[in-house]
Formats: structure tokens, sequence, C-alpha cells
């Protein structure tokens, strides 16, 4: 999978792209992860790619030439263009499976006041990544990007995601490590008992009730088998 993020702030990318699994990812060539500046893109004066908003009001909105002619640059027919936008389409764990299939996406990433209402005929689909108002886009699209080259084939073990939140519609097991004893809070016996298929039960059954105490709204898809 290939990934070009455009904006202003490349650098936010760097220690993301440098750590952990999706530096990996990276090593392995699971994906190779672009961050572009559209500020190159920009024909005015001082590179400038952004501008007051028609009908007065605060803050600045950034033009669409710039963004677009960036979009263009990179986009091919294989090409998902996304928009990180707080007024997008919340983003999911099923969202995150579906872009995994992806061979290419571009991910833009707004700032100040947002966009000029027009790049919305240039991308493909708008992800919001929660009911908040963050600075810009390049975190939206670290949130994005991180937890779908996770999911691509050999960046992780398969059975390290199989029954993580949100996958079946419910909620992890709990888990535990070493001690066994910690300040008198004792580790289940059932998982030292070495029967896997009581293990595997009890997991389920703690699946279920964690859902159901935490977000029981998740079981209204009804995906899981009980
Ligand atoms: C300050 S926000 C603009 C918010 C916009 N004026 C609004 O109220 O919808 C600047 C940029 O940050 C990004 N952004 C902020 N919050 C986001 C969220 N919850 N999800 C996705 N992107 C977000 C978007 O790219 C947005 O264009």
């Amino acid at each position: 999978m290939k990934i070009d993020i455009l904006t202003l702030f490349p650098s936010m990318f760097d220690g993301f792209i440098n750590s952990s699994i999706i530096q990996r990812a990276i090593k392995k060539n699971a994906v190779t992860i672009n961050p572009i500046n559209f500020r190159d893109y920009s024909h005015l004066k001082n590179q400038q790619v952004d501008d007051t908003p028609y009908g007065g009001g605060g803050g600045m909105v950034l033009r669409c030439e710039p963004l677009v002619e960036a979009i263009e640059s990179v986009k091919t027919k294989d090409s998902k263009v996304i928009l990180m936008c707080p007024q997008g389409v919340p983003f999911t764990q099923q969202k995150a499976q579906s872009l995994k299939k992806e061979k290419h996406l571009i991910l833009v990433c707004g700032h100040y006041e947002g966009f000029d209402e027009r790049i919305r005929d240039f991308v493909d689909e708008e992800i919001s990544i929660g009911d908040y108002i963050l600075t810009g886009g390049e975190l939206p699209a670290m949130v994005v990007t991180d937890s779908v080259v996770r999911l691509l084939d050999g960046v992780i073990k398969e059975n390290s995601y199989q029954n993580e939140s949100f996958q079946n519609n419910l909620l992890d097991y709990p888990t535990y490590t070493k001690p066994q004893d910690f300040r008198g809070k004792k580790v289940p016996e059932i998982l030292l008992s070495g029967d896997h298929e009581k293990i595997a039960k009890w997991r389920k059954e703690m699946q279920e009730k964690k859902t159901m105490e935490r977000r029981s709204d998740l079981t209204k898809g009804e995906k899981y088998e009980k």
C-alpha cells in the first residue's frame, strides 16, 4: 500500500514514521508513507495557501488550487482521496478494515478554519476521527494510517488482532501477565489451568460481559455468535 499525506506540516510525521510498528511496516515494504507539503503547489507570492473567507468572519481558509494540484500530482486510477474533516463520516475499525484493501490512499490534512467548500468535489470521501476539533488534519491522518497499516498482511500477527475490541462488535477480553499475584490481586485461576477450550469459552464470556457493561451499543450490530 502507498499512503500520500498532503499537509502543511510534514515534519509532524517524522516521529510517527520512524517508530514502532509503522517503521517496521515500512522496512518490510508493506507500506510507503509520504508526507507531501502542499505549500509547494502554491503559485502565489510567499507560497501562500490560505485566504480570508468570503462573507467575512474570523480565521483563514485553505484555497482550492494548491490542494487540488497536490492531489492531482499523485493521483492515479487506484487512488482513494480522503479529506480529514470533523464534518466527515466517523472513523471506525470497520472502516480501517475496508481501507486496508486499497492500493493507494491520499489523506488531505486541513488547517486553520478548514477548506474552501469546493475541495469536496475533488475527494472520494471525508473522515472524522471524533466529535471534537483539532488544530489540523495531521493527527487524524496518523490515526487513520496507524489503524490501517497494522492490519496489512505481515505487519503484526493476525492472532494479535482477531479478538481485539470492535472486531465482531465486541470489546477485547481481559488479559494478564506475570506476576500471578500483584499486591493480592490474582490472575483468574482458569488462565493458569492449561485447558485451552475452557479458556476460550471464558474469554468469549468476558468479551460479552464487558461489551454489555461498557458498550452495549456495539451489540446492536449483532454480528457476534453466542
Ligand atoms: C480547526 S479544524 C477546522 C474545523 C472547521 N472549521 C469545522 O468547524 O468543521 C482544521 C482542520 O483540522 C482537521 N480536523 C480537525 N478536527 C478533526 C476531526 N475531528 N477529524 C478529522 N479532521 C479534523 C481538518 O482537516 C480540519 O480542516
